[in-house]
Formats: structure tokens, C-alpha cells, sequence
């Protein structure tokens, strides 16, 4: 990369941290009614930012939480390149967890903790932070650049697909390049080429009209939460396979190829189980660790309530007990087919002394693009360059981003998942945080990467694509 694009990213690095530390003061919790007005502060925050670059940016406003778009079209006959990325974050719960609050990013052990620090605000500053670079030193990019950042990934992008769809032709590009994933290891830099769908909903059974005194009605009505949790325990057998009929017709095996391309990486279940504080690891049998996250579907409890859970005893008979359900999907597993299959097998298992209701919300297919696509090429060298290592990993994941499968749909194109962060940067958990040092070579693969993409055009017109020798 040109060294006064790079320097700039040296000399500016502890600005850049600041304005992150701004952007991560903004509690943008798309899930939670009352964030709407930091929702608003959020998109503008990226606006400002964008705009401030002399980009063509607007807020445009959804049923939902608005989306910012941006654009930068002065390189013409390059590329042009979509950068994805959202400003919402998760729900910090449980606060009390975290060491210091959430939305108070806090610098530590070289790390900024604050929820959104790598999922996803850190991650997409890169790509704002690499533009300023370039505008700011050489007054132009090396290619053309659209920036969709929206505020609703974490409740599944439930409006995005409509401004993709009725603005098609506008947005139309090259490549989609998305940094909401994370590296395979410290010091070891991954792209992703797949990950899975997902699948949502939620059950509430409803016993008696109100919690009863247990002593008085206890025995002679249903427990819903004893209902419930029979229901749910009837969702897996004892080697944890899935038991809704039909849930596995439509999973494609794993190829030889692709489970001795996992084995190559070397996973190291010791180190999981001690990452992840477990007594023991579990899963379907048959599978390695890696198989079982990234390329087999799962069925997951993510709440579970009912009754009193307040301090000491209380005795009553609960009126309702409530679950939330996910389940991860991997490629030609249809959300809607088995959203109704899950239903129907959760009805079935009602017992008649309780009411059911279910409630479906979002849902999207996995995703797997052809690791051989020249733009993986030109992204692990600008990465390596970055980075400092020889090879970026090619792996996938078992994480879900509803978007990437309607960029291809809608606008016919592949998307780069860079990612700059850790899976145990603490995503959805306490503590989130973002390595300072993985935010500053984000920036400079992200800087580099431009250039990278725009050679690869030039390219083009010779025979061979430059050797991806540098990916396993
Ligand atoms: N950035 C994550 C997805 C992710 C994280 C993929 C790490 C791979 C590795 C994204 O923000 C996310 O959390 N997505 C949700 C999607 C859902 C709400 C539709 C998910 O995967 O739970
Ligand atoms: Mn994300
Ligand atoms: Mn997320």
C-alpha cells in the first residue's frame, strides 16, 4: 500500500480510537423501544462521518431503524465495491456482569470494552477510517466505494431487504465487502466463505388465568412450566440430534474436501472447552467441533421463563411459562418450512390442560460462496500485508448475517467476510471488547484492500488471477 496512506493510519491511529469511543457512547440497542432516539444518533453519527469525507450521504428512514447510505463514484472504470455494516448493537443484559459499564467504552489490557466494540461498530469503522486515508492523503480511492450501514441486523434486518430491493440499480457493485466476523486465532487472520441461516420464535403455554398459592391448586392444574420444559426436552434426543420430523431431509453433507480442509486447521478442543468454561464439550456424535459449529443445523434454548425468580421461595402454580427458540440452518435448509415444522411439533406436544401460542420471527438461509472467487485472493493479500503473516485462513462460521445471501439474490454479487475481531472479543456477552491493535490493521487492510480490488480489474485482462497460495 502507499506508505502516506499507511502513515496516515499510523499518525492518526489515537483519533481514530477516539471518535470510535463516541460512536460507542451511543447505546444503539435496536431491540429495545427505548433506544429509538439513540437509534437516530447513531445513524447520524455515521453520517457525519461519511459526509464529513465530501461522500454523496444520506439518512434514509425504514418502518424500522434507518439505514446510511453513502457513496464515493470518482474512480471510474474501477470496481466498485458495497461496504456492509451495522450501527445497532445487542442488548447489554445482564449488566451487572460487566467490569465497567457498557456504554462507557473503557480502555483495557489493550483492548476498548463496550458493547458494540467489535460487533459490529469497531469492525465497520475500519472501512470508514481506510476511506478517510486515502481522500486525505491522495484525494481520491482506488475504487468505487457505496457504504449501506444499517441499524437492524441484531433484530434481522427486517427492512433492509426492501431498500435492497427498490434500489437495485443504484446500488449495484462488484463485490460486497462485510467485517462483522471474526479471525480464526490471535494472530490468524480468516476470511469466511460460509455461514448459517437462522431460524426464531418464541412459545408461551398458559395455565391458569393467574399464579395460584401451589398448596391450594397445586396437583389439581397443569404447571406450565413443567409443561413447557417437556415439550422443549422432547426437541433433541440424548445424542443431540434434532428430533422435529424432517429437520435434517435437506442438509447437504459435508464433502470429504471440505471436513479435511476443517481437520487442516487444527482446531483445538481443549483450548474451546477452556474458552468457553464448559465441564465437558457436547454435540451430535460423529462431528468434530468445527463440523458441529459451522456446517451442522442446531436447535437453541436462548430463554427459558416462568414463575417467580426473584430472592428465597415463593409458592404458586405460574400462569405462563415462555421459550425462546433458535435454530442455526446450514445450506438448502428452508426457515419458513421448518419455522412450521418446529411449530407443529411443539402443538403436538401440548398437553391439553394448557393453552399454546407460538410466534415466528425472523429467519434466513446459510450462505457458502466458492472460496476460489479472485476478490478472496486480492482480500487475504491485502490482509497478510496487514497483518504481518503469510496465510489467512479460509474458514467458515457458524454465525448468521440475514444480508449477505440477498446481496447475492438482489444485486447478483459475492461478499468479502473480513473479519478483524476474536469470538472471544465477548459478542453478545459482558465484557464486549475490540483489540486496539486488531482495529488499527483493520484499518490498513481495509486501505489496502481498495487498492488490492482495483489491481485485480487490471488484471483481469491477463490470463491468470494471482496464486490464493496464500489461503488455507
Ligand atoms: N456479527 C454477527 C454474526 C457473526 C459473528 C458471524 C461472529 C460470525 C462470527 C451478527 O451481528 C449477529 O450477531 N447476527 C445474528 C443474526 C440474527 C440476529 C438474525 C446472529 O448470528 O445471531
Ligand atoms: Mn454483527
Ligand atoms: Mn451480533
Amino acid at each position: 500500500m502507499l506508505s502516506t496512506v499507511s502513515d496516515y493510519l499510523d499518525k492518526n491511529a489515537d483519533r481514530f480510537l477516539e471518535e470510535l469511543k463516541e460512536f460507542l457512547r451511543i447505546p444503539t440497542v435496536s431491540a429495545d423501544p427505548d433506544c429509538q432516539p439513540h437509534m437516530i444518533r447513531g445513524a447520524e453519527f455515521v453520517h457525519r462521518q461519511l459526509a464529513g469525507l465530501g461522500m454523496k450521504a444520506e439518512i434514509i428512514p425504514t418502518p424500522g431503524h434507518p439505514i446510511v447510505y453513502a457513496e464515493w463514484l470518482k474512480a471510474p472504470g474501477a470496481p466498485t465495491v458495497m461496504v456492509y455494516g451495522h450501527y445497532d448493537v445487542q442488548p447489554p443484559d445482564p449488566l451487572d456482569l460487566w467490569t465497567t459499564p457498557p456504554f462507557d467504552p473503557t480502555l483495557r489490557d489493550g483492548c476498548v470494552f463496550a458493547r458494540g466494540a467489535t460487533d459490529d461498530k469497531g469492525q465497520v469503522f475500519t472501512h470508514i477510517k481506510s476511506a478517510e486515508a486515502w481522500l486525505k492523503t491522495v484525494g481520491k480511492l482506488p475504487v468505487n466505494l457505496k457504504y449501506v450501514i444499517e441499524g437492524e441486523e441484531e433484530v434481522g434486518s427486517r427492512n433492509l431487504d426492501d431498500f435492497l430491493e427498490a434500489n437495485k440499480a443504484r446500488l449495484k457493485c462488484d463485490v460486497a465487502v462485510v467485517s462483522d466476523t471474526s479471525q480464526y486465532g490471535l494472530n490468524q487472520p480468516a476470511i469466511t466463505y460460509g455461514l448459517r441461516g437462522i431460524l426464531a420464535a418464541e412459545v408461551t403455554v398458559t395455565g391458569p388465568r393467574k399464579d395460584l398459592h401451589s398448596g391450594v391448586f397445586g396437583g389439581a392444574v397443569m404447571n406450565p412450566a413443567t409443561g413447557l420444559s417437556r415439550m422443549i426436552a422432547s426437541l433433541h434426543d440424548d445424542r443431540e440430534r434434532v428430533l422435529i420430523p424432517g429437520f435434517y431431509d435437506d442438509v447437504v453433507p459435508l464433502t470429504e474436501a471440505e471436513r479435511k480442509q476443517f481437520q487442516e486447521l487444527h482446531f483445538s478442543d481443549v483450548e474451546f472447552q477452556t474458552e468457553t468454561g464448559v465441564p465437558q464439550l457436547a454435540g451430535e456424535s460423529d462431528f468434530s467441533t468445527l463440523e458441529r459449529r459451522w456446517a451442522r443445523p442446531t436447535c437453541e434454548i436462548n430463554g427459558l421463563f416462568s414463575g417467580y425468580t426473584g430472592v428465597g421461595p415463593k409458592t404458586i402454580v405460574p400462569s405462563k411459562a415462555t421459550v425462546k427458540i433458535t435454530c442455526r440452518l446450514v445450506p438448502n435448509q428452508d426457515p419458513h418450512k421448518l419455522t412450521e415444522s418446529l411449530h407443529q411439533y411443539l402443538k403436538d406436544r401440548c398437553p391439553p390442560s394448557l393453552k399454546f401460542e407460538f410466534t415466528g420471527f425472523h429467519g434466513c438461509s446459510a450462505f457458502v460462496f466458492d472460496p476460489t472467487n479472485p476478490y478472496i485472493a486480492a482480500a487475504s493479500e491485502a490482509i497478510c500485508e496487514a497483518w504481518d503473516v503469510d496465510r489467512v485462513r479460509l474458514i467458515r462460521e457458524g454465525g448468521s448475517i440475514p444480508v449477505v445471501l440477498t446481496f447475492k439474490e438482489v444485486l447478483g454479487v459475492d461478499t468479502l467476510l473480513l473479519g478483524w475481531g476474536q469470538n472471544t472479543d465477548n459478542l453478545h456477552s459482558p465484557d464486549e471488547h475490540f483489540a486496539v491493535a486488531d482495529f488499527h490493521r483493520g484499518t490498513k487492510a481495509s486501505a489496502g484492500l481498495w487498492e488490492k480490488l482495483a489491481l485485480l480489474q487490471e488484471r483481469q485482462s491477463a490470463p491468470a488471477i494471482s496464486s490464493t497460495s496464500n489461503l488455507c
